[in-house]
């Protein structure tokens, strides 16, 4: 038996087709179920729904032996104990700093308010520049327009979030894009089988 962790939402949608061409579908009846084990036309093959912030977690201790995350949850966990086998290319963004304005970033203290804590850390490290990270676990585009922050550090695609805003993408600090994850240990006892189905996702990407 292969557990496949998958979060409703963009990444659902998108890794349905990839599934598919490795001959892995799932009903209609199953998708609009409120089922977290979903079953698959394979009867090897079963789907576990969980939060996106979470397949890392599920993967790492072998609750899940397929995973699959984008790059910013990855980098946020840390992912220590699982692989990272492909980069799927889809759900692409970029983690960026926002502000109002670029002379809000010159701040002695800089506050920033993000869910990506780790990274937003890591970021401002490197740059050498004095932070305060406030977690929030979402709306993140509010913070600076009520005063709880000087600015934000979350995901940007189009722009339109930030736009409608009044915030402006003033700093990238990664691409981001979904990968496939293995446990690691299951990629040792279940390696042909795994193997088999990357082959197959790959070589359709
Ligand atoms: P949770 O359920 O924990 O709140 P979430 O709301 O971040 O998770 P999604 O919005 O489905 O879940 O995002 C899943 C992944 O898709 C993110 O981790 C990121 O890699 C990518 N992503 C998020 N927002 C965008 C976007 N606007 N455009 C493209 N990809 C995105
Ligand atoms: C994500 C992200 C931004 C938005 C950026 O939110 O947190 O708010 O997308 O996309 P844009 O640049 O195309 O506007 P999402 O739509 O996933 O909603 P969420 O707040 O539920 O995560």
């Amino acid at each position: 038996m292969l557990t496949i962790a998958l979060s409703k939402g963009r990444i659902l949608e998108q890794t349905l087709p990839l599934l598919k061409r490795a001959n892995i579908e799932i009903s209609e009846e199953e998708l609009s179920s409120r089922k977290l084990i979903l079953n698959t036309n394979n009867e090897n093959v079963k789907i576990i729904i969980i939060r996106a912030t979470d397949v890392p977690s599920f993967v790492q201790h072998g609750a899940a032996d397929i995973g699959i995350a984008g790059k910013d949850v990855l980098m946020e966990h840390g992912a220590v104990g699982l692989f990272e086998l492909l980069d799927l290319n889809i759900s692409k963004c970029s983690l960026m700093v926002a502000a109002t304005s670029k002379e809000m970033l010159d701040q002695q203290t800089l506050k920033i308010a993000t869910k990506y804590v780790n990274c937003t850390k890591q970021y401002f490290q490197q740059k050498g520049q004095q932070v305060e990270i406030i977690k929030l676990y979402g709306s993140m585009e509010l913070a600076p327009k009520v005063g709880l922050s000087h600015c934000i550090v979350d995901l940007v695609d189009t722009g339109n979030t930030l736009k409608a805003n009044g915030l402006k993408p003033l700093e990238h600090i990664i691409d981001i894009s979904s990968r496939l994850i293995v446990n690691v240990a299951s990629y040792r006892t279940k390696n042909k089988q795994i193997r088999g189905y990357v082959s197959k996702i790959k070589g359709k990407l």
